[in-house]
């Protein structure tokens, strides 16, 4: 039966488009596939994003779930073409379940708006699913236990471009050790996807300087976006 369901899975993992997958030496069976293979042949994508939302929300895969209130997945539209990905949850995403709704999120909330988006026009998520105790970067083995589910939801998303907002996101998918600085000087691919770099929210919040740099990358993201629809 264990046999059937993995084999199930993967099969979903390889029609959406997931060429790796990464196992952590510590998780048992029971803990890497915790979904029905019913979840994975729902029809939409956001049927698709709840299944796999559900599956993953007792994850054990690094420590951060001892941490955990809510499991904070993503928010957002399913068929956005542009994805955002920020670092983690802070106190309030842990305690809601949501992504960004603490001060950090309604500053975002307010950028998008002065690029004339709502938030849900867009899908927004993080690299760790998990609060970091404290607010701290997560760590390399963190960020590496949540990869794949990042990885399913942009499989399955399929958005045409992503903002990576802050350092941890954009080293992270970017594989880079760069200053945000240099990061932000010129966009990148990552899955074929065209990719901005630009401030987290949180920082801009302790440093008015970057708002205007920061603007200019919104408004470099909103002319391709604009230009999509
Ligand atoms: N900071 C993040 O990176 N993500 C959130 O969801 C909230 C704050």
């Amino acid at each position: 039966m264990v046999r059937k369901e993995l084999e199930q899975y993967l099969e979903f993992l390889e029609i959406s488009g997931i060429q790796d997958i990464y196992f952590s030496k510590k998780a048992s069976a029971e803990k890497v596939i915790t979904a029905k293979p019913s979840a994975f042949v729902s029809n939409t994508k956001g049927q698709k994003l709840e299944a796999l939302q559900n599956a993953y929300k007792d994850c054990q895969k690094c420590e951060l779930w001892r941490g955990r209130n809510k499991f904070v997945y993503g928010n957002g539209n399913p068929d956005a073409k542009l994805m955002l990905i920020g670092e983690g949850p802070g106190a309030e995403e842990n305690a809601t379940g949501q992504v960004f709704v603490g001060r950090a999120g309604q500053l975002l909330t307010k950028m998008l708006h002065a690029i004339h988006l709502r938030r849900d026009e867009v899908y927004i998520t993080n690299i760790v699913k998990c609060r970091p105790p404290n607010n701290r970067d997560p760590l390399p083995q963190e960020r590496a236990a949540c990869m794949p589910y990042l990885l399913e939801q942009l499989a399955i998303i399929q958005p045409e471009l992503l903002l990576l907002m802050g350092k941890v996101a954009a080293n992270t998918i970017l594989e880079s050790r760069d200053t945000l600085t240099k990061m932000r000087q010129h966009t990148h691919l990552f899955q074929g996807i065209k990719t901005y770099v630009t401030y987290h929210p949180s920082a801009l919040l302790r440093n008015e300087h970057w708002k205007r740099p920061a603007w200019e990358d919104l408004q470099m993201l909103q002319r391709d976006y604009e230009a999509l629809t």
